[in-house]
C-alpha cells in the first residue's frame, strides 16, 4: 500500500528522546542523564495501593468506570484549584480542565487558536513535545533568541519579532518560565512582567507551561505569569507527571471561560475525557492523604541529587564546562567549550556508557546549540551521578586533547 500521508505530518518527527529511551531501558549498565523521568523511589507505592483498594470498594462505579465529563472529575478540579490557591499562590476566577498530561493542554490550545501558517513563538531551546503539537496543526514554531545568562528570552528580540508581525500571524508565545526544559533556568520576575506587557501590547496569548514549578529546592518561588494576567491572555498548564507519576497522564489547564469552552470541545474529539480511575485516585490522595508531604519528600530527594551533580560538575575543568545553577526542576544544561570536538566527545561518552541529550535535539530549528548538553539529575542514583559525571569529565578531557592533537 502506498500511503498518502497528510501534509501536517511532514514537519513532525519521532522524538529521538523517546526512541533512545526505549533502547536505553534495555541496556541496564548504561548511566543515563538523558530522560526527564522520576526514579522508582519517587512513586508512593504504599499510599497508591491503599487508595486503589479503597476506591474499588467505596467509590460508585458510575463515577470510577463510567464515561465522565470532558473537563474532569468535579472533586479533583476543585482540589486542584484549591491547591493552586494555597500552595502556588495562584488565585483567580478562572476554571480548570483536567487533561491527559500537559502535552494535551498544548495540543488543544494550538488546535483552537492556530490556523495553518500561524506562528507560535517559542524559546530557542524548548520542549520537543510542544514543537510537535504546533507542527501537528500546520502552525509554525518560531524561535525567540535567548539570553541564557539572564535566564530569559531576549526581550528586545521578542519585541522586534512582535513588531514586525504586521499580518498578525503570531498567535501565541509558548514559554516554560520556571525550571525550563532543557535549560533549567527560571525567568526573573521583572522579565516576566515585561513579557506579559509585550504580549498585551501586541495582543498575543501566552501559554505558560509549568510541569516543574512545584519542585523548588532553593530560594523563594517566582510569581507565575498567570498571576499577572488581568485580561485573560495567559493559558496556564500544570502536570502531575513530575509530582505523582507520568503514567497517570494527568495534567490540567487554566484559562478564561471563552477559551476553555473551546478547549473542552477540542479535547472531547480527542479522548472524551482523561482517565477517571486516576482522577479519582488523585482526588483521594489530595483529600485524605498527605499529598504535600509527598511533594516535600520529592523535593528533598531531588535536591540531594542536584547538589551531588553540581559538586561533580564543579570538580571538572572549569575552562571546558559551564552551566547555570538551577534552583529546582529536573535538568542542568551545560555548555562545553568551543574547543571540544563534540563528535569525539559523544563517541567517548558512548564507549563509557553514559547518555546525555545533545543541545540541538532541544533546539527549535535543530541547530545552534552544538556545544550544549542537557543532564537529568532526578532519575539516576547518587552513585550513578558521581560515576557518570566523572566519566563525562574524562570524555571532555579526551575530546579536548584530541582537538589540540588534530590541530597541530
Ligand atoms: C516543558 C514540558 N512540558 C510538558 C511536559 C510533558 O508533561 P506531561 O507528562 O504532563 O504531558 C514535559 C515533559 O517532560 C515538559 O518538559
Amino acid at each position: 500500500m502506498n500511503y498518502r500521508f497528510a501534509n501536517r505530518m511532514l514537519g513532525m518527527q519521532t522524538s529521538p528522546l523517546r526512541e533512545n529511551a526505549k533502547k536505553n531501558m534495555e541496556e541496564s549498565e548504561v548511566i543515563s542523564f538523558a530522560y526527564g523521568f522520576p526514579p522508582t523511589e519517587a512513586f508512593p507505592m504504599a499510599t497508591l495501593q491503599e487508595i486503589s483498594q479503597k476506591i474499588y470498594t467505596e467509590v460508585d462505579p458510575q463515577i470510577l468506570l463510567q464515561y465522565g465529563a470532558t473537563e474532569g472529575y468535579p472533586l479533583l478540579r476543585k482540589l486542584i484549584k484549591e491547591r493552586l490557591e494555597t500552595i502556588n499562590a495562584l488565585k483567580n476566577d478562572e476554571e480548570i480542565m483536567v487533561v491527559s498530561g500537559s502535552t494535551q493542554a498544548m495540543d488543544v490550545a494550538v488546535k483552537v487558536l492556530c490556523n495553518e501558517g500561524d506562528i507560535v513563538l517559542c524559546e530557542e531551546m524548548t520542549f520537543s513535545g510542544a514543537v510537535n503539537a504546533i507542527k501537528g496543526y500546520g502552525a509554525i514554531p518560531k524561535e525567540v533568541p535567548m539570553n541564557i545568562e539572564e535566564e530569559s528570552v531576549d526581550l528586545e528580540a521578542l519585541e522586534e519579532l512582535l513588531r514586525m508581525d504586521s499580518n498578525h500571524r503570531i498567535k501565541m508565545l509558548y514559554l516554560i518560565p520556571t525550571f525550563q526544559n532543557p535549560l533549567g533556568t527560571s525567568i526573573p520576575l521583572e522579565k516576566r512582567k515585561a513579557i506579559y506587557q509585550l504580549s498585551k501590547k501586541y495582543d498575543v496569548v501566552i501559554f505558560e507551561d509549568d510541569p516543574y514549578g512545584d519542585l523548588l529546592y532553593e530560594g523563594d518561588p517566582i510569581p507565575k505569569i498567570k498571576e499577572m494576567d488581568t485580561d485573560g491572555r495567559v493559558i496556564y498548564a500544570g502536570s502531575f507527571s513530575k509530582i505523582l507519576a507520568p503514567s497517570t497522564r494527568l495534567g490540567f489547564v487554566m484559562a478564561p471561560d471563552e477559551l476553555l469552552e473551546k478547549m473542552i470541545l477540542a479535547k472531547q474529539v480527542s479522548d472524551s475525557h482523561s482517565n477517571f480511575y486516576w482522577q479519582v485516585m488523585l482526588a483521594e490522595f489530595m483529600q485524605h492523604h498527605n499529598f504535600e508531604e509527598h511533594v516535600d519528600f520529592l523535593k528533598a530527594l531531588y535536591k540531594e541529587k542536584l547538589t551531588t551533580m553540581m559538586a561533580g560538575l564543579d570538580s571538572l575543568a572549569q575552562d571546558k564546562i559551564s552551566y547555570i545553577k538551577p534552583t529546582g526542576g529536573y535538568f542542568i544544561c551545560c555548555k562545553l567549550d568551543n574547543s571540544i570536538d563534540m563528535e569525539n566527545f559523544y563517541q567517548f561518552l558512548e564507549e563509557d556508557k553514559v547518555v546525555v541529550i545533545p543541545g540541538n535535539i532541544m533546539s527549535v530549528n535543530g541547530k545552534g546549540y552544538e556545544h550544549y548538553i542537557r543532564l537529568n539529575f532526578t532519575k539516576p542514583t547518587i552513585e550513578e551521578i558521581e560515576i557518570g559525571i566523572a566519566r563525562l569529565g574524562t570524555a571532555i578531557e579526551k575530546a579536548a586533547v584530541k582537538e589540540v592533537y588534530r590541530a597541530s
